[in-house]
């Protein structure tokens, strides 16, 4: 594991990002899980750096957020495509998504998180605000486009604790 402090390596973070190869990893203690997410921020908030994820309350992922206030984010190669495929369409609800992509848990360095050990790079996070995107917030076009369901996603916005390499 080598360290870097961010925002080093913040163009490939949010290349990563924009291709949809990032696992968002969530546990309270008893289970955990993984989720595929495309869309969040990098950036620098109450004097922090900040992951922000936006999590739609449909997702198994989004429970663990009421119980934990820690996860880890992780960048993955091209070659855990077929995983990353399964992780933003299947449940955890139902499947321990660990066990049936291969993919390897590990603890965190300095909090309690799950961190995938595949990853290429990783961001350890602590939650420091939950916000809900609501109707009145989006302008009608993204409204219409994105929540027809009324799936307005949560904000999850998670200050970087560690960020590092993994061999
Ligand atoms: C490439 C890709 C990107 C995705 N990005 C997001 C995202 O940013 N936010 C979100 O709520 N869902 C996103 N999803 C959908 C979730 O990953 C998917 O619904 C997943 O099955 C949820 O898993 P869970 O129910 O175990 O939490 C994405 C899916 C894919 C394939």
């Amino acid at each position: 594991m080598t360290e870097f402090k961010f925002p080093d390596h913040a163009l490939e973070l949010l290349e990563s990002l924009k291709s949809g190869r990032v696992l968002i990893g969530v546990s309270d203690g008893v289970e955990m899980n993984l989720m595929t997410v495309a869309w969040g921020f990098l950036g620098y908030t109450w004097n922090r750096p900040v992951f922000i994820a936006m999590i739609r309350p449909s997702r198994y992922t989004h429970d663990f957020f009421r119980r934990t206030d820690v996860f880890s984010v992780n960048f993955m190669s091209q070659e855990w495509q077929d995983a990353l495929n399964f992780c933003g369409t299947r449940s955890g609800k139902y499947i321990d998504k660990f066990r049936e992509t291969g993919l390897t848990p590990i603890e965190g360095v300095t909090t309690s998180v799950v961190v995938v050990k595949e990853a290429d790079k990783v961001l350890e996070c602590r939650v420091i605000s939950r916000e809900a995107l609501t109707p009145f917030s989006l302008n009608e076009s993204i409204s219409s486009t994105f929540y027809g369901d009324h799936s307005y996603h949560s904000l999850i916005f998670g200050e970087i604790t560690d960020s590092y390499l993994l061999p």
